[in-house]
């Protein structure tokens, strides 16, 4: 428990600290990176790059403070953080790293204001939350190790199959070197790829589960990134593992984590809406399947958001999906068509995913929403839930990335 005295502090700096999240977070970064380079591995340079991570870092540090006398208030964004850290191997002994780097970031940042006093209540503030998460974490690892075939850290996966999904996407089902078993995962987690890059040292990337759990392999669905601009380099990775990763290729594997999950032991026969905008469809994917396969007689909504019928993944696997006798209403909409994408109905509508499409389709007085996308069509549905009074209790969502801003302004039709 923090002292009476602590919160206090914490309270009265909280405007000063908010104000300046962003520079406090982007000097933590450059300080640990300086004084302690052997963490540096663990964080995704593409992610500072676009200041991803240090907005998602200064939001939860704002969050923190705001909520600092009812930490359950954090709990999801501790499940998320913690979540995070198990699916890279995150360690309790580099808690105090970062801690003394966040405090010389403040002090650095907050000049005269940062006083012993309040520097000494903000490591008080900073040590709880870290003992939380390592709290958490311990959990999570133990649970990794416990599981039937579990493990923790990385374990050797031979990529048995390789699939192309669509002129962007590639499938790579992937089984255990050591041919023993793999843990069931609930839809909606991802596993984490270790790959040593040949030219260019780099972090682990994670990827969702596109397929239902307890076939024996692990699916991952990758999307090539081409480069954001013309001087910027194509995606690191997934470049590698569409070019360069073959059949019979080994990868190194980190088990399945992530906390944006159908809980599939609900016994809730609420209707459930996916909306997949893009590559974002493959954690909605794991979990359309899944349903199908264990609750067919729940009503369930699957919309994909693609460019058009060169994106457009899993067409023939989600259609299959529906000729077994399932609840599964699909709808596919195409924002820049191909020549005869329309005539030849690859779509049922082209435009881009609106609240007057949520509200026509969708129940959406009952049902529990679930959707992974770019940042924009994340923001778009978001705020199309909200107008159409969707309470935060059945909105669920995914960033493939750092968490970002959902709430800022985006377009609603
Ligand atoms: C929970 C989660 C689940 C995910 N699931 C999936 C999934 O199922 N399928 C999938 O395909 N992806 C998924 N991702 C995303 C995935 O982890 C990778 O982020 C993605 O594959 C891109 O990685 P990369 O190494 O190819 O690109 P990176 O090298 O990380 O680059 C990403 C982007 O940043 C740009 N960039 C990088 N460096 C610079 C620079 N110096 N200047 C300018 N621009 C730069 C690149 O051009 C590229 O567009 C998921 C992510 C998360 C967090
Ligand atoms: C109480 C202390 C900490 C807090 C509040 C915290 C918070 C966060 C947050 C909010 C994210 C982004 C999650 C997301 O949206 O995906 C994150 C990711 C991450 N954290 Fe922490 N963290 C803490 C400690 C640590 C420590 C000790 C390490 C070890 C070096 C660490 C390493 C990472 C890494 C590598 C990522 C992923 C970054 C990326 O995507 O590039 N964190 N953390």
């Amino acid at each position: 428990m923090l002292s009476a005295k602590t919160i206090q502090i914490v309270k009265e700096i909280t405007p000063a600290v908010a104000a300046n999240a962003e520079t406090v977070t982007r000097v933590f970064y450059q300080r640990m990176f300086t004084e302690n380079p052997e963490v540096q591995a663990y964080f995704n340079q593409a992610h500072q790059h676009s200041g991803g991570q240090q907005k998602a870092l200064a939001g939860a540090i704002c969050a923190y403070f705001l909520h600092i006398d009812d930490l359950a208030a954090l709990t999801p964004a501790v499940e998320l953080i913690a979540q995070k850290h198990c699916s890279l191997g995150i360690q309790p002994e580099q808690y105090p790293i970062v801690g003394k780097h966040l405090l010389a970031a403040i002090k650095e940042v907050m000049g005269d204001g940062a006083t012993d006093e309040v520097l000494a209540a903000v490591g008080e503030a900073y040590q709880l939350l870290a003992d939380v998460c390592i709290g958490r974490e311990q959990q999570i690892y133990a649970a990794q190790q416990a599981a039937v075939g579990g493990w923790n850290g990385y374990r050797s996966f031979v990529v048995d199959r390789k699939e192309q999904e669509s002129d962007v996407v590639t499938s790579f089902y992937l089984k255990p070197a050591d041919g023993k078993a793999i843990p069931d995962y609930q839809p909606g987690q991802y596993i984490t790829v270790k790959i040593d890059h040949p030219t260019t040292p780099t972090s682990p990337r994670n990827y969702s589960l596109s397929d239902q759990p307890g076939q024996g392999y692990y699916r991952i669905s990758v999307k090539k990134e081409g480069p954001l601009t013309a001087d910027a380099p194509g995606g690191l990775i997934s470049n590698y593992l569409h070019e360069q990763v073959e059949l019979g290729d080994t990868l190194q594997i980190g088990p399945p984590c992530g906390e944006f999950t159908l809980a599939t032991d609900s016994p809730s026969t609420r209707p459930v809406v996916l909306l997949a905008g893009g590559i974002g469809v493959t954690p909605l994917l794991a979990m359309a399947k899944t349903l199908v396969a264990t609750q067919p007689g729940r009503p369930l909504f699957l919309l994909q958001a693609a460019r058009n019928s060169g994106t457009h993944a899993f067409a023939e696997e989600v259609q299959q999906l529906q000729t077994n006798g399932s609840k599964l209403q699909t709808r596919v909409i195409y924002d820049q068509p191909l020549e005869g994408d329309v005539e030849q109905q690859r779509c049922d509508a082209t435009g881009v995913v609106s609240e007057s499409l949520l509200r026509e389709w969708t129940p959406f007085e009952d049902a529990e929403y679930y959707f992974c996308g770019p940042k924009a069509f994340m923001q778009t549905v978001y705020r199309s839930l909200q107008a159409l009074d969707v309470g935060d209790d059945r909105i669920h969502f995914e960033f493939f990335g750092p968490r970002q801003d959902i709430e800022s302004a985006a377009a609603v039709g």
